[in-house]
């Protein structure tokens, strides 16, 4: 160790002269901190951090097993190294100690040689793993901004084939986001969201039209109305879009539980929770949670929007679509919870106005 104490311990023994060897020891290289029973050490942790225990066994009160039982149940300090301070005779409770989460252990009586080896070896561990516990979390956190920097230029794609769908990924997006949060918040049985695939839902928003870059410009640009033939065709975004994500999970493998639920998404966002969407007609608890969803957040944008074919509705005629198609079109229970949420979708409509033109230079001359 570099001699300097910056990195702490506590020692846990009822016997004042080991506590005072131990300080003695360990002090030149370490804060030292000194418990004489398991109650004070308990306290002392529920307020202090330290990177290091030496825990002994044998204590009135609560003994060292007891003592590590509860550091093991408690998230903060379960990382913690514990070394045992065993008996020379107890060679049975060594395996028990080991057993129940302890790095090491140390016989007693103590050498200062054996407890420098011994402390400095799991000390210079556990600053290897906390090192190593940030680099994870750098990485994990590059790694998702990496994500999203490719989710918004495949939605950059996405808007740029299809005139003025810029807007609407970003408002969608938004809309999905509360509706997440607020199923979430309800905590409904029936929808269970854990904050992964939460996180999932709202970041597969973005691409959930990602299969109308496969539909010709001459049906995909149409103004004004489609024929039966056109909108099939444009039907088959979603049959596409599919086909792209499984490309990607052929490519990955099944690890990526994201692109899993944006192909959730993709292929079920025009479900109807009668069974008269597209394209499986799927109905009720058949459509994905995310499908569910994303069917709220994609209606109401296009029903708030100006289109070349049609002007922008309000607020309340949009809800008084949604609530007049909720048990044919939408999931009702998830219509009923959302009741607190929809007065954000109008705030979200009028804070976005501007956002729904296509992206800049779009076919410029
Ligand atoms: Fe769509």
């Amino acid at each position: 160790m570099s001699g300097k104490p910056s990195y702490s311990i506590l020692a846990v023994d009822d016997d004042a002269t080991n506590l005072r060897m131990l300080h003695e020891i360990l002090s030149p290289s370490y804060k030292v901190y000194a418990a004489p029973s398991g109650e004070r050490a308990m306290r002392f942790l529920e307020k202090r951090d330290v990177d290091l225990i030496l825990l002994d066994v044998e204590m009135p009160g609560l003994n060292g097993y007891e003592v590590i039982k509860r550091l093991k149940e408690d998230p903060r300090l379960a990382p913690v190294p514990v070394l045992f301070l065993t008996a020379q005779e107890g060679r049975d409770k060594e395996e028990t100690a080991l057993r129940l989460g302890a790095v090491d252990y140390i016989l007693k009586p103590i050498t200062a040689g054996v407890v420098l080896a011994r402390v400095n070896l799991h000390m210079e561990l556990e600053i290897y793993r906390k090192r190593l516990e940030t680099l994870v979390s750098q990485k994990t956190a590059q790694l998702s901004d990496t994500q999203n920097s490719i989710l918004d230029i495949l939605a950059g794609v996405t808007a740029w084939r299809d005139s003025g769908t810029g807007g609407h990924i970003t408002r969608t997006t938004a809309y999905s986001r509360l509706i997440v949060e607020s199923i979430i918040e309800h905590g409904h049985p029936k929808y269970v969201i854990s904050p992964l695939y939460g996180d999932n839902i709202v970041k597969s928003s973005k691409l959930h039209d990602i299969g109308k870059v496969a539909i010709s410009d001459s049906i995909l640009l149409k103004p004004g109305r489609l024929t039966g033939e056109e909108f099939d065709e444009i039907k088959k975004h979603t049959t596409f879009g599919a086909q792209m994500i499984d490309d990607a999970i052929a490519d990955l493998g099944d690890e990526s539980s994201f692109l899993h639920v944006s192909r959730e998404i993709v292929i079920s966002h025009h479900e109807w929770w009668n069974g008269s969407g597209y394209p499986m007609a799927l109905a009720e608890d058949e459509i994905p949670i995310s499908g569910r969803v994303m069917a709220i957040s994609d209606i109401y944008d296009s029903l708030t929007s100006e289109r070349p074919y049609k002007g922008a509705m309000s607020h309340d005629e949009a809800m008084d679509i949604i609530y007049g198609e909720t048990g044919t079109h939408f999931d009702p229970l998830l219509i009923e919870m959302l009741q607190d949420t929809f007065p954000r979708f109008e705030e979200i409509a009028a804070s976005q106005q501007n956002a729904g033109g296509a992206p800049r230079g779009k076919r410029s001359p």
